[in-house]
């Protein structure tokens, strides 16, 4: 079984509520870092714990908390970003629902190691029932004290405030959120300045993901040391994944990042292998954002290695043979899945959810769409292919978000990995509409 530092006591009765996290070891975290270790040290063990971004970049936390600007007089915030919109990710969803005081203790601890005073926590429009649990769990911990004025009588102050979306997708991307924050349409900024610099209201700002700061809890109570041993190389820690498609258990895992992608898909503990004795065709690892892999090169890398759940073996021979563990929203496909179909099921997502500000983004998100649309219903010609490529090359690396980059590598990882399943759509028409297909053409 894998060792938990999130989840390992999510299973516990009551875990929503103060009292039972409180006396199953909750807040401990807090005092410890509060009462004893100060800014300095809290910020020290995380950058010792390696713990990296978990929305999706990877980045370094204790380096991104290192870049926050501190001019005399203004103010610096934390921003939780819960806007989980990303197609096949739904693990920061799980620890705001079942574990919300571990994202208040993880907010608390961070803003000490900030300075900041204020924290939002931004969610996604359609996550409607979940603020109600966030305010409650709020509203517990201000009661008991860890939040509001002289927080333990350390004379530290933080509030908490948790602001919805509006359901876009756009908002996600942390200068976007933080447009949308400050009343404002969300139109992502262009960086730099970083948020750190210049983030909510033009004053430093620090951006993590639910998860990240969840993390900040485990790391505080065990060390960064011990933290480390959880995972392996630049993938320290534990990592939750969401898990679906064609899979007999989808859900909401915890893993080390030391188990393969073999064992994650075909063990009891976690997928349980593919449903219906099926066989393996592909998988997104990373949530839509990031390459395809078929199933030769996800289970093992070009080097015939086994590939592993971590950042650097997925990523292992860059989008020519890997992918990008991401935000950990991990889509199985079996046998019977058309990519073409995916394909042009995620380029349609990316079209409506592009903000328009940059013509590659507004203009080619659209027209990979229509080409796509015309190969998937028959009409494609063999010269769309070559097309699409171009389209999403113009695409990438031109825009001011990396939403224009999330558009464009999904269809050129399906074009340079099944390439002949365009084909066979473009010369095989009338039963590319008709029937299911996803290895039987080979
Ligand atoms: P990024 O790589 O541009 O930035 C990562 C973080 O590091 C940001 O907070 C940025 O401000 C900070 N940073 C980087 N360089 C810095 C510097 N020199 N000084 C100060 N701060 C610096 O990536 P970004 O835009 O934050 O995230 C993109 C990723 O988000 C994608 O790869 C995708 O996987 C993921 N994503 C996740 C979603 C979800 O629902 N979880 C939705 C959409 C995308
Ligand atoms: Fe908007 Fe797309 Fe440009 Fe991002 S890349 S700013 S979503 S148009």
């Amino acid at each position: 079984m894998g060792r938990k530092l999130l989840l390992d006591k999510a299973h516990i009765e009551g875990i929503r509520y103060y009292d039972t996290y409180r006396s199953n070891g909750g807040y401990a975290a807090a005092e410890k870092a509060l009462k004893s270790m100060g800014p300095e040290g809290v910020l020290e063990e995380v950058k010792k714990s390696g713990l990296r971004g978990r929305g999706g970049a990877g980045f370094p936390t204790g380096l991104k908390w290192s870049f926050i600007a501190k001019p005399e007089g203004v103010p610096r915030y934390l921003v939780c970003n819960a806007d989980e919109s990303e197609p096949g990710t739904f693990k920061d969803r799980y620890l705001m629902e079942f574990i919300p005081h571990l994202l208040i203790e993880g907010l608390l601890i961070s803003s000490f190691a900030l300075g900041a005073n204020s924290a939002y926590i931004y969610i996604r429009g359609e996550y409607a029932w979940i603020p109600d649990i966030l305010e409650q769990a709020i509203a517990e911990a201000k009661n008991k004290g860890w939040l509001g004025k002289n927080i333990m009588g350390t004379g530290f102050d933080l509030e908490i405030y948790v602001q919805r979306g509006a359901g876009a997708y756009i908002c996600g991307e942390e200068t976007a959120l933080i447009e949308s924050l400050e009343g404002k349409r969300g139109n992502p900024r262009i960086k730099p300045p970083f948020p750190a610099v210049k983030g909510l209201w033009m004053c430093p700002t620090v951006v993590n993901n639910v998860e990240t700061l969840a993390a900040v809890v485990p790391i505080i109570n065990i060390g960064g040391d011990e933290y480390i041993k959880y995972g392996t190389g630049k993938s320290t820690g534990t990592k939750l994944i969401s898990a679906c498609g064609n899979i007999n258990k989808p859900g909401v895992y915890e893993i080390e990042m030391n188990i393969s992608v073999e064992e994650f898909i075909y063990s009891d503990e976690y997928c349980g292998g593919i449903k219906n004795g099926k066989r393996l065709k592909a998988c997104i690892p990373g949530g839509s954002s990031v390459p395809v892999l078929p199933a030769n090169l996800l289970l093992k890398t070009a080097k015939g290695e086994a590939r592993m759940m971590t950042y650097e073996s997925l990523a292992d021979g860059g989008f020519a043979t890997g992918s990008m563990l991401g935000s950990g929203g991990f889509i199985v496909m079996d046998e019977d899945q058309c990519i073409v179909r995916n394909t042009l099921t995620f380029a349609r997502f990316y079209h409506h959810e592009s903000c328009g500000q940059c013509s590659p983004c507004r203009e080619g998100t659209g027209w990979m769409k229509k080409v796509l649309q015309n190969i998937e219903n028959g009409k494609g010609k063999m010269s769309d292919i070559d097309l699409l490529w171009d389209i999403q090359r113009k695409i990438e690396g031109n825009t001011i978000c990396p939403l224009g980059d999330a558009a464009a590598w999904p269809v050129a990882a399906a074009i340079r990995h099944f390439r002949d399943e365009f084909e066979w759509h473009i010369t095989h028409s009338d039963e590319a509409l008709t029937r299911n297909f996803g290895l039987a053409h080979y």
